[in-house]
């Protein structure tokens, strides 16, 4: 596709549901005791994928529009599959169902397209393991997985990577259990496992960055709206700053403190973001309204490179355009994503004219002039919408290749730019 620079945005958006609560959603709701209404639930491939996962292992869920209906079947009640489990593009799924899995009295196995199969599984196995699972993974680390359901031990196990995949993954496994599970973070990483699953009962205790789990009979069922994805709405955030003469609002925005680390860096550079309507609520949201800024250069690194890890691309673009030199360091995990994230932003950027230099756990980025590009998306759906959004600001046409890839988590990505164009 073509994409031509743009002299305002300007106008009202309300971003798809966010991602993660939309696959945790389905999951808790499957293992719940009752029916549960999602809505604003996030129709998008990988959330599909985790649909697709759970009707397969017997769950009932009613899909229409951005509703869901999910039919629980209890915390053992899900049935051996009727056929392999596909997870798509989806590393929530993949990572998440592994420690599910690995407790249930069946055998499953697990797979999932290209960019799954390259991406690390052992971080979830050797904790399993060390559970007592019994999971063989493609050359020790790699999909397609096999899991050979059983008895599983609490453990105590500090979390070697911050990621909120891998503790969730631990975390669906100490529900079933025998003894405590005790899970250590040494970097806080998205919370939305712990929090919604203790909020439905299960015996989950939550001590600063240790998190508790022990046997669990139950997970009530559940009414939820989904809150607007913030790592979705961080493309329209940036689009507002560094497009010259845009004002956008954004609404219903979800602002976990694990997730919102995006606003706070935006605003130390410089950016005129506006919070409205903060609503308290297990999963606060919020208005943003954002006016075109001049944004400055600052260091994006330590406790807060898990709360922006998917902002880290569309940060990397407001970088490009910030004054002086943005050094994004303690990152290398954007290796591990659905591209090479670190590879493929400096590639990119380099075409649109930038100074850029590719560091082993980061970027450092030397904000200017930028240039449109013939800009590919490496089937990565954060990198689609980044160099989108720069190509916007850029003061020469562009194109884009690859652009479907938006599906894996915003459909509607298009479509809203379009509206904000006029
Ligand atoms: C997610 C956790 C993060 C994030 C991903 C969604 C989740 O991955 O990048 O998009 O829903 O738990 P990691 O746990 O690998 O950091």
């Amino acid at each position: 596709m073509n994409i031509t620079p743009s002299n305002g945005l300007n106008g009202t958006v309300c971003v798809q549901g966010d991602k993660s609560i939309s696959h945790r959603a389905i999951m808790f709701g499957a293992l719940s005791d009752g029916v549960c209404n999602i809505s604003h639930f996030l129709m998008s491939d990988d959330c599909l994928a985790t649909i697709d996962c759970f009707r397969k292992m017997g769950v009932e869920i009613e899909a229409c529009d951005e509703t869901v209906r999910v039919q629980g079947v209890g915390i053992n009640g899900l049935k051996a599959p009727i056929s392999p489990l596909y997870t798509g593009n989806s590393g929530t799924t993949t990572r998440l169902l592994c420690g599910l899995l690995a407790a249930q009295n069946f055998n499953s196995s697990i797979n999932g397209d290209e960019s799954i199969q390259t991406r690390p599984m052992a971080r979830v196995a050797t904790p399993l393991k060390l559970m007592g699972a019994d999971i063989e993974l493609t050359n020790e680390n790699f999909c397609p997985i096999e899991i050979h359901g059983t008895e599983l031990y609490g453990i105590d196990y500090t979390l070697p990577v911050a990621s909120a995949q891998l503790k969730s993954a631990l975390i669906l496994a100490g529900l079933y259990a025998n003894g405590k599970m005790v899970i250590t973070e040494q970097r806080e990483s998205r919370n939305h496992t712990e929090h919604m699953l203790k909020n439905l009962g299960a015996n989950i205790e939550i001590n600063r960055n240790k998190i508790t789990v022990e046997k669990t009979e139950k997970i009530s069922s559940f009414d939820l709206d989904v809150p607007g994805d913030i790592s979705s709405a961080a493309f329209f955030i940036v689009a507002g700053l560094i497009v010259p003469n845009s004002e956008i609002i954004l609404k219903n925005v979800g602002i976990n403190k694990t997730r919102a680390g995006v606003i706070d860096l935006l605003i130390k550079m410089g950016g005129d973001i506006t919070i409205t309507n903060r609503d308290a609520s297990l999963e606060p949201t919020c208005d943003l309204i954002v006016k075109s800024s001049k944004l400055k250069a600052i260091d994006i690194c330590g406790d807060i490179i898990p709360n922006v890890i998917d902002e880290l691309p569309i940060l990397a673009v407001a970088a490009s355009f910030a004054e002086g030199k943005t050094n994004i360091r303690d990152a290398s995990e954007l290796r591990h994503k659905e591209s090479d994230r670190i590879s493929a932003m400096c590639t990119e950027l380099k075409k649109g004219r930038i100074d850029v230099v590719e560091t082993p756990d980061g970027m450092i980025i030397n904000g200017g002039e930028a240039f449109g590009g013939d800009f590919i998306s490496y089937n990565d759906h954060r990198i689609a919408m980044a160099m989108t959004i720069f190509a916007l600001a850029a003061k020469t046409p562009s194109s884009l290749s690859g652009e479907d890839a938006v599906s894996i988590s915003y459909p509607n990505f298009f479509n809203d730019l379009n509206s904000l164009r006029g």
